[in-house]
């Protein structure tokens, strides 16, 4: 059955792989990207190489959580129920580190933005009668300091990145247990595939960027999509598997939580 699906950060990468992936396949697919240009480009050409029109997008970008919160009014505006939402959108480098507000540009792009956007949403999801939550993680997980999500202390481009990641994930454990009606499994892709984010990163990949996309594509729709609900998959190993032990410590989920809510309505 043709499915509602919004994939963030489809633009470019393995979102974008994924989404032409989805697409021939007949669904009904939202893009999203910062740039109305690009989007409406890639738009025009998912159509062509898939012959599906059932394509249409959503422009902002994410390190605003202002734009976030318009992106979402007109989502809710204009779709009836949302079947899967894939949480792509991600950045590890940048050429501001922070965001006008004064944040790690990875907390509110990779995190923020993320919780904002299915937070605004949740109704949208569970107008669904199985809907799905694909969260990208990564492999870099690394404890989350209070003062990276206030903006009170900075660290490394990579570190920034790491905690970012855990932060996801621990919030996509806490969200599975949240709301029982959808299923939500947080995603390390594979590490250093072959994309825009990993040539500028690290100037060299691993894998293809096709090996991300298969697995967004697998945990949306496949068999494999069907016993998920709260669980992390680590494509370096092609398996279900275990999380930093933060995301297995029910007070650092809880503090995080905690401290995520009360950001984000600074911030707005
Ligand atoms: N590649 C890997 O090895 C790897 C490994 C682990 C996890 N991941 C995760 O997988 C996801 C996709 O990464 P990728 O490797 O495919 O990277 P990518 O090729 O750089 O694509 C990132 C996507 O996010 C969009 N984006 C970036 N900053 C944004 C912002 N401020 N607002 C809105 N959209 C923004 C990009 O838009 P533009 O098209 O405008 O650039 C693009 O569509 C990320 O969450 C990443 O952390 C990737």
């Amino acid at each position: 059955m043709n499915k509602t699906i919004l994939i963030t950060g489809s633009t470019d990468g393995i979102g974008k792989l994924a989404a032409i992936k989805l697409a021939q396949d007949g669904h009904q697919i939202y893009l999203h990207g910062r740039n109305s240009d690009k989007l409406t480009r890639v738009i025009a050409e998912l159509k062509t190489i898939t012959g599906n029109q059932s394509i249409d997008g959503f422009v902002s970008d994410f390190s605003s959580l202002t734009q976030v919160k318009i992106m979402a009014d007109n989502i809710n505006n204009k779709l009836s129920k949302i079947d899967i939402l894939i949480n792509n959108a991600g950045v590890f480098k940048s050429t501001e580190s922070q965001t006008e507000d004064g944040i790690d540009v990875r907390i509110v792009v990779n995190y923020y933005a993320s919780y904002l956007l299915t937070t605004l949403l949740i109704d949208k999801l569970k107008a669904s009668n199985q809907s799905k939550i694909i969260n990208l993680s990564s492999a870099a997980q690394s404890s989350v300091s209070m003062g990276l999500l206030d903006g009170s202390l900075t660290v490394s481009d990579q570190e920034a990145y790491a905690q970012s990641k855990l932060s996801l994930l621990m919030w996509s454990y806490h969200l599975a247990k949240q709301e029982p009606s959808i299923a939500v499994v947080a995603l390390n892709p594979g590490s250093l595939l072959d994309t825009n984010m990993v040539r500028e990163a690290y100037g060299k990949s691993w894998s293809s960027a096709d090996k991300g996309a298969d697995i967004i594509y697998d945990l949306a729709i496949t068999h494999l999509s069907e016993d998920i609900d709260g669980k992390y998959f680590d494509n370096d190993k092609g398996d279900f598997g275990l999380a930093h032990p933060d995301a297995s410590d029910d007070m650092k989920i809880s503090t995080l939580i905690n401290y995520t809510k009360s950001q984000i309505e600074k911030l707005l």
